[in-house]
């Protein structure tokens, strides 16, 4: 089977990576059997339709099905139709009701842009007056959603769908926040591990994930790719705190890579709405370590050569996958993105991936150069 990867990132190169290992990977989507679209902004755009409409075998949701994470209200809609638990919420377009129901929250608040922000959407806060002006200013732009906060560990659970089944991959959990210590700003991800220990992927699938699909379908909505729950695991039970559509980045780059099948033929499967193989994975755990560049999250520095690239995927049971990178003609990759590379190692045990990972790391560096010391920790 011929796939081709819609994407650039450290995800897509994964999937690439996986996808690689019992297929033809094609820089061509008029060449592919099978499209696989990594990120979610094309598939909110309707690639997938776009694509299915010219005859073309997709993985991946159309725009009806991909509003689940290009509108937060609308996420919130389904869930609630369909009783499957997430924090209290409302959605408001104008300031005075808003008010009134950050009143009525303990605290602390959640305030969400309804439209997406690129990762910058989401403020939460102890303070009410902080709440208040943030509301204030998400407002004009758009309409925004106000939940209660809830706490607990968080955790990323994927399901691969066909349109009326829902299958979980092994659960995996992401550390969100730049600096170690869970301080600094919110990012797209700065490392993950996956299994995580105590988790049973099939009940939370059958309890949250399963219902949410049904739900789709009840509406007419054929949903063919990944259903990502992002979760936490509170003490009343594991609850949504929202949808993507796609696989997670950095999740997808633990998750897999300790795929032990034909992920090409599993996808293609989706795609035809007939899901029949039951996916397996290594009992190996993964751990990757996202490595960034200067100012990232925010605007940041790029252009520098990086140093140790080739003695880190020497190291046993090490990948690196390349999130935001170019080459030169004469071999040197240069950093051309905020997160940069996604040092990914394989152990017997989260401990000794995590071990792993960290001494690929040692051997890489570049100007400004910047990671989170306690990924899997
Ligand atoms: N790791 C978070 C995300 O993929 O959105």
């Amino acid at each position: 089977m011929r796939v081709n990867v819609v994407g650039s990132g450290g995800r897509e190169h994964a999937l690439r990576q996986v996808l690689g290992r019992t297929a033809e990977v094609v820089d061509e989507v008029g060449a592919a059997d099978l499209v696989v679209i990594g990120p979610e902004v094309p598939l909110v755009a309707g690639l997938a339709d776009d694509l299915r409409a010219a005859g073309k075998r997709v993985f991946g949701p159309g725009a009806d099905g991909a509003r689940l994470e290009g509108s937060k209200a609308w996420m919130k809609e389904v869930l609630s139709d369909a009783g499957i638990p997430t924090a209290r919420h409302g959605t408001f377009t104008s300031l005075s009701p808003a008010v009134e129901f950050l009143r009525s929250l303990p605290g602390p608040f959640v305030v969400k842009t309804d439209y997406p922000a690129a990762g910058k959407g989401v403020t939460v806060t102890p303070s009410f007056d902080t709440a208040c002006s943030d509301v204030w200013e998400k407002l004009q732009h758009g309409a925004v959603v106000i939940e209660e906060a809830m706490s607990g560990p968080e955790l990323s659970l994927l399901c691969v769908c066909d349109g009326s089944r829902a299958v979980p991959l092994p659960a995996a959990r992401d550390h969100k926040r730049a600096r170690t210590g869970d301080f600094g700003p919110m990012t797209g991800g700065m490392g993950a591990f996956s299994p995580v220990p105590g988790v049973d992927e099939e009940a939370i699938a059958k309890s949250i994930v399963q219902p949410t699909l049904d739900a789709l379908r009840e509406r007419g909505i054929d949903y063919r790719g990944v259903l990502y729950a992002g979760l936490m695991l509170t003490s009343d039970g594991p609850k949504v705190v929202e949808y993507n559509v796609r696989f997670g980045d950095p999740e997808a780059q633990v998750v897999l890579p300790r795929f032990a099948g034909d992920l090409a033929a599993f996808l293609a499967e989706a795609a035809d709405g007939d899901l029949r193989t039951e996916p397996t994975f290594v009992d190996d755990a993964c751990v990757t370590v996202v490595l960034a560049s200067e100012g990232y999250p925010g605007p940041c520095r790029t252009g520098d050569p990086i140093e140790g690239l080739a003695d880190a995927e020497r190291q046993e049971g090490v990948i690196v996958f390349r999130a935001g990178v170019t080459e030169d003609p004469d071999g040197t990759t240069r950093t051309a993105g905020g997160r940069v590379l996604d040092v990914t190692a394989f152990g017997p045990t989260v401990a000794v991936a995590r071990e792993r990972a960290y001494e690929a790391v040692g051997l890489i560096s570049w100007p400004g150069m910047h990671y989170r010391t306690d990924i899997a920790q």
